[in-house]
């Protein structure tokens, strides 16, 4: 009797442990199970290592092609704050944090966050479908990234003293896309990423290849002194004929009188 008693109970045990794990399952799908204070926490946990990402890759920036996973966690997380809420409770949890002051912590936060986003244009490194922000690669960046590691390679395959020459086609078709996207009007002109490279690239090119230039400058210089030598000497030598030539010049209004004579006589 005893054994079927205890085979009895931990029967309907079992049963109830697991009728528990299905109700616990089912109630993390739904908005019972919510608590404000973990989707705080999440928001939080998202900012601080968005911050993180942002700094870690401020030099040289690869800003928007590292963050932009904890960029999205940021956006989702302050979406989960404002859209679910608390059993029982209608109004969503962002608003037991928000509104109630004039600081704005978590407001002023999460603004700055999309702030450094939009300002340094990570927007237009990525695709944007229907208005959403997705990790896929815009077809901006895909086109530059081909043509930068186009030359990167051609700088890494190429010994130092060719590389102007060699390498040339790869610069000025990377610079010629890099224009077409570029907004010259803004301060800066397309996704902060391809910014930075760029301006690393003309660094270096003309670092490595500005040479040709200095010797064309010193070519430039010494043809500006022999012009400005030359007009000096023509200078000096026509005022010299010109005075040579002074009294020819003062006999003219005699000779035109003579003729101004002549031909009074003739009326
Ligand atoms: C930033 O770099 C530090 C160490 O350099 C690392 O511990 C941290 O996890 C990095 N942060 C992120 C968000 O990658
Ligand atoms: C937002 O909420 C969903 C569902 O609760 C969760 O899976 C996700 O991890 C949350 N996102 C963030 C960034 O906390
Ligand atoms: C974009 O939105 C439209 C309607 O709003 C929908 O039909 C379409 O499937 C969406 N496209 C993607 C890629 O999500
Ligand atoms: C991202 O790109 C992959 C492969 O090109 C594609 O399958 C996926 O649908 C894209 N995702 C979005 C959100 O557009
Ligand atoms: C390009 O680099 C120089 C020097 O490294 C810096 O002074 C300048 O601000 C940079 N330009 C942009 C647009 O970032």
């Amino acid at each position: 009797m005893n054994l079927v008693n205890f085979f009895l109970i931990f029967f309907f045990v079992n049963i109830f442990l697991c009728f528990r794990i299905v109700l616990t399952i089912n109630s993390s799908n739904g908005n019972d199970s919510i608590n404000c204070f973990d989707l705080r926490d999440a928001f939080s946990k998202s900012t601080a290592n968005f911050t993180s990402c942002a700094v870690n890759n401020s030099h040289p920036i690869t800003f928007c092609e590292n963050c932009i996973d904890s960029y999205l966690d940021v956006l989702e997380s302050h979406w989960n704050l404002s859209e679910y809420h608390e059993e029982g409770d209608s109004t969503p949890c962002i608003d037991k944090f928000i509104n109630l002051d004039r600081l704005q912590i978590l407001t002023t936060t999460y603004l700055n966050n999309l702030n450094l986003w939009s300002e340094a244009k990570c927007y237009e490194c990525f695709e944007i479908v229907n208005g959403s922000l997705t990790r896929n690669k815009s077809n901006r960046t895909k086109e530059f990234n081909i043509r930068y590691y186009a030359l990167k390679e051609c700088i890494n395959s190429t010994s130092n003293k060719t590389v102007c020459t060699d390498c040339m086609d790869d610069y000025l078709h990377l610079n010629v896309y890099y224009q077409s996207i570029s907004n010259v009007n803004d301060k800066i002109g397309v996704c902060m990423d391809m910014v930075d490279l760029m301006n690393n690239t003309w660094s270096y090119w003309s670092k490595t290849c500005c040479k040709y230039r200095q010797h064309n400058e010193t070519v430039f210089l010494v043809s500006a002194v022999v012009i400005l030598f030359i007009t000096i000497v023509f200078y000096l030598l026509t005022q010299w004929f010109v005075k040579r030539k002074v009294p020819t010049i003062i006999q003219q209004p005699r000779f035109v009188e003579s003729i101004n004579n002549l031909s009074t006589d003739d009326q």
